[in-house]
């Protein structure tokens, strides 16, 4: 309850200072009800989440930068949905967002509760594999409870990717291409990567976990595994750096948006914005699965948000999980 407080007290006094020029500390003390020692204590608490406060004698302290960190305060304002993000984790170094939101879902919070983090030290790609999540990127999980059946959650994949697209697209004019399921790329190179995870038994959802990591400003050098070979980051096209927290908003507006039209059956409008930013339709391509490995053309996703792919014996496969490596004709 204490934290709670203290923390209230912190972004009030935070909202004080990007409306003014000058804050006084007896302006503060007064309308907080603080100490003028409590006030300077959460003043340093700021300096020390990286925000950079001017202290003036006489005037009264000054905001002088934001941190482009994803704090809560700052994703939250001006944030314009209805739930995804009302409840936000930040963690300035975590193992996963992912095992962190499973958690919070299994403890009952509620749907389109985040959690961010600055950095992961144990992040989790597709299939169990590393992904290389350094200071710069956005890593970013969500709790979904969806009205949908286990099978079905391949869908809700590809509603995010076409989210994540749409903003790159219009946030820095990027032409951002999705390959099946969900990897997002620029120019042929992973730009961002999507991990779902859903609970549940056969007949029931219990909840889902989207999982979205995004070279923002990240070195694509540093991030390139055996999982992702080539990769590339905003800030390495557009040669500067983005915010995060904008991308992060951004991103939250725009799913909620596509997570309410997949609600109200509108899967199939999705699916064609998806099929319109395809990087694998019409393509050779090589599936890598679990157990077995298969050339053929990409023809088409299906209703259920498979891929069908067009074998060289003139049969259609629907490939439901696996690697997919475009080929060169
Ligand atoms: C992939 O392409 O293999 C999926 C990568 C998903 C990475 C994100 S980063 C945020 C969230 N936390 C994780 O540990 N993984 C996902």
């Amino acid at each position: 309850m204490f934290q709670l407080v203290e923390g209230l007290v912190k972004e009030k006094i935070l909202e004080l200072l990007k409306k003014k020029t000058y804050v006084s500390g007896s302006e503060l003390s007064r309308k907080f009800n603080l100490s003028r020692t409590a006030v300077w204590k959460h003043i340093k608490a700021l300096r020390r989440k990286g925000y950079v406060v001017e202290a003036k004698p006489r005037q009264g302290y000054r905001l002088v930068k934001t941190p482009d960190l994803l704090l809560p305060v700052e994703i939250k304002a001006e944030l314009k949905t209805k739930i995804f993000g009302k409840k936000i984790f930040h963690f300035n170094e975590v193992t996963s967002t992912q095992e962190v939101a499973k958690k919070l879902a299994t403890q009952g919070f509620e749907e389109g509760t985040v959690v961010v983090a600055e950095k992961q030290s144990k992040g989790k790609g597709r299939v169990g594999r590393e992904w290389v999540s350094p200071l710069g990127g956005v890593w970013l999980s969500i709790i979904l409870k969806p009205n949908i059946l286990p099978h079905q959650a391949q869908k809700i994949t590809l509603v995010v990717a076409v989210a994540v697209a749409n903003v790159i697209r219009r946030l820095y004019g990027l032409d951002a291409k999705i390959k099946w399921p969900n990897d997002v790329l620029i120019d042929k190179k992973k730009v961002c990567g999507i991990l779902v995870e859903a609970s549940g038994e056969v007949d029931r959802l219990n909840y889902m976990v989207v999982g979205v990591g995004v070279n923002l400003n990240v070195n694509p050098a540093t991030v390139e595994s055996k999982l992702v070979k080539t990769a590339t980051s905003i800030s390495e096209i557009l040669g500067r750096e983005v915010s995060k927290v904008e991308f992060t908003r951004e991103f939250l507006v725009e799913f909620e948006k596509l997570y309410k039209l997949f609600g109200s059956g509108g899967f199939n409008q999705i699916l064609e914005e998806w099929k319109k930013l395809s990087e694998t339709l019409g393509c050779k391509v090589k599936i890598v699965s679990q157990n077995e490995v298969f050339v053929g053309e990409a023809l088409d996703v299906d209703e259920e948000g498979f891929l069908l792919v067009k074998l060289p014996n003139g049969f259609v496969k629907k490939v439901v999980s696996g690697d997919v490596y475009v080929r060169k004709v």
